[in-house]
């Protein structure tokens, strides 16, 4: 068995913050989204894995390498415009060959892993299986319907009336008859080969979908109150290691990671948190389900339930909760007169000030 993971597509979106330019790469706990899922695929016990990739080929590139680091065997496919996630499948199709294949979209965050799906897979192999979550608003998401028995009847892709709240997950099982599917599509308004349409059409000629129904799911749709729950439950279930340098006139107490060239210097740090290599932590307290990213430096200062990300720099700014900090941001005190804030705020910041 294979794997396919796509880290394709357009390079740049709106968010809040632009991470990055290759959304596989936002950071869940100081480690990007993609290498989770690559990590997973290799607990699932595959090897074999064809990353396909687009405009941001370089940047995928140096984070992910030859695979090695994950104990994996990568192939990078380019897939020259985003034409869809079923267009994907066509231009693997070399690579594949006549493998049974995980698809994982490299944007995707599974909870847990995915080894009990692969090994089900594996035993039932059924023509093809999908997996749905529960979604709010399922509107943005490929959504499916179920019969009474629990069995798809039916897919829509980003339906404006939704059929049920059940929303496709992206990680699709497959075996080679996908391969005739994905050339028997033609593209959908929005202009893609929708993986979605290519899955209804196996259903359409009866040939056996099966689905499973996963809690814990996340993608980075811009909303931060997601991002940092994402971000607690990934610290919740993280062993303490540290290999920084944690100085006599501080403690760490619980589940705290201190990368290897970290600092701490007369603070406390209370876990589940991770402080990134080449960052001071200095005179500060940091809570509970708090990442702070590399070459970062907080001094006199209390972080609790927050991201930061790297480079940046929060001095004297008192208390700081519930909040996402980009990269190379600086935090710190104005002066004393006049009294006002002072912002130099990118686009689509938000600033919640305590007056
Ligand atoms: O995330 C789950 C959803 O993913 C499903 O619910 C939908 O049914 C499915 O169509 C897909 O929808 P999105 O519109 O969110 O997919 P997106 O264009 O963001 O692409 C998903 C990943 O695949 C992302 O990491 C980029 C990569 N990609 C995308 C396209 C269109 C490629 O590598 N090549 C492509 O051509």
């Amino acid at each position: 068995m294979k794997a396919l993971v796509l880290a394709g597509g357009a390079g740049t979106r709106l968010r809040p913050i632009t991470h990055t330019s290759a959304k596989q790469l936002v950071p869940v706990a100081n480690k990007a989204v993609l290498f989770y899922g690559l990590e997973s695929i290799a607990a699932a016990g595959i090897t074999d894995v064809g990353v396909v990739v687009g405009d941001t080929a370089e940047e995928i590139r140096d984070a992910v390498g030859d695979g090695s680091a994950f104990g994996l065997k990568i192939t990078y496919v380019p897939q020259d415009r985003p034409l869809g996630l079923a267009h994907a499948v066509l231009v693997a199709r070399d690579y594949l060959g006549d493998d049974d294949f995980v698809m994982y979209l490299g944007d995707n965050f599974v909870v847990g892993g995915i080894t009990g799906l692969v090994e089900e897979f594996r035993g039932n192999r059924p023509d093809a299986q999908i997996l749905l979550t529960r979604v709010k608003d399922p509107r943005p998401f490929g959504v499916a319907e179920l019969d009474g028995a629990g069995r798809v009847v039916g897919l829509e892709e980003k339906p404006e009336h939704p059929r049920s709240d059940l929303a496709l997950v992206g990680v699709y099982l497959f075996t080679p008859v996908i391969h005739d599917a994905v050339r028997a599509i033609t593209p959908s308004r929005r202009g893609e080969l929708e993986i979605t349409h290519a899955v209804q059409h196996l259903i359409d000629r009866r040939a056996d979908v099966r689905c499973t129904v996963i809690q814990g799911y996340w993608k980075d749709t811009g909303n931060v109150a997601d991002m940092l729950e994402v971000n607690r439950t990934v610290l919740e279930g993280m062993a303490r290691r540290i290999d920084g340098d944690v100085d006599h006139a501080s403690e760490t107490v619980g589940r705290v990671v201190v990368e290897a060239g970290a600092r701490i210097v007369n603070s406390r740090i209370v876990g589940p948190a991770v402080i990134g290599s080449g960052t001071v932590v200095e005179d500060s307290y940091v809570g509970p389900f708090t990442s702070i990213a590399e070459n970062c430096r907080v001094t006199d200062s209390e972080l609790e339930f927050s991201i930061v990300l790297r480079d940046s720099t929060i001095h004297g700014a008192g208390r700081i909760e519930s909040s996402l900090i980009g990269r190379h941001v600086e935090v710190t005190p104005a002066p004393s007169v006049p009294s006002a804030h002072r912002l130099v705020l990118g686009d689509h910041s938000k600033v919640q000030i305590h007056t």
